[in-house]
């Protein structure tokens, strides 16, 4: 009885450790949002897991020219800075992955989802309403490897560029670099975006 309860749970071990050896295929962006979330999410994937020090790098990077820029010049000028300095990270951080942002608001238009990245900002949305947990998730398609995680507006500054009560100053500033801005009007808590390692599987 003993031995069959052990063989039982290497049995389920085994389940549960060859879950994340392999990355799921998502054939296309709908077969994306059919996939369970468990077997999506990044966590214990070893394949995705040294690209979540990366998008932290280009975060803390990003963060400390922005706050930088703001106590230095104020928010209006850190608009320009931003504009300069977030192509830059992108691709600084790069190699044969590209390390880089998206919105399904975007500020930048350069940071339009295609159709994968916009299925898993779909899927966020949807656990977000429902009380779900998000994270970051893994993927492959026929071309491509992607690891892609939410960003949230967690802190307080984001909202002096991205909120619902923009000063003028930094209105009309994004007015004059951003015509086609779509990223204001958010609150706390909100998911603003994503950052998205994508490599190529023909490399
Ligand atoms: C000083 C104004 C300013 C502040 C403060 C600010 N942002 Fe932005 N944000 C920008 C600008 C400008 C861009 C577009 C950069 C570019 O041209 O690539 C941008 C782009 C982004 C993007 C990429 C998608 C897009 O819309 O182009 C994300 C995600 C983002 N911001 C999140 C945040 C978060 C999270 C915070 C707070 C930690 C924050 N921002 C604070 C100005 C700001």
């Amino acid at each position: 009885m003993q031995k069959l309860w052990i063989c039982l749970l290497l049995g389920l071990l085994a389940i549960q450790c060859s879950k994340k050896d392999q990355t799921v295929v998502a054939a296309n962006p709908n077969a994306l949002l059919n996939i369970e979330f468990a077997a999506l999410s990044a966590e214990g994937n070893e394949e995705a897991a040294p690209y979540i020090p990366r998008f932290e790098a280009f975060k803390t990077e990003l963060m400390k020219n922005l706050t930088e820029a703001i106590q230095n010049d104020g928010t209006a000028a850190a608009i320009e800075r931003c504009k300069i300095v977030s192509p830059e990270m992108e691709k600084k951080h790069s190699d044969k992955a590209r390390i880089y942002r998206i919105s399904d608001r975007p500020r930048n238009p350069n940071h339009s989802p295609n159709e994968f990245e916009a299925a898993v900002l779909k899927l966020w949305k949807a656990r977000l309403d429902s009380g779900e947990k998000i994270g970051p998730v893994a993927f492959k398609t026929a071309s491509d490897f992607y690891v892609v995680a939410p960003i949230v507006l967690k802190a307080d500054l984001c909202l002096q560029c991205h909120g619902k009560n923009i000063s003028t100053e930094v209105q009309s500033k994004l007015a004059e670099l951003y015509p086609e801005d779509r990223a204001t009007g958010y609150s706390m808590r909100e998911l603003r975006g994503a950052f998205v390692a994508r490599k190529s599987l023909n490399d």
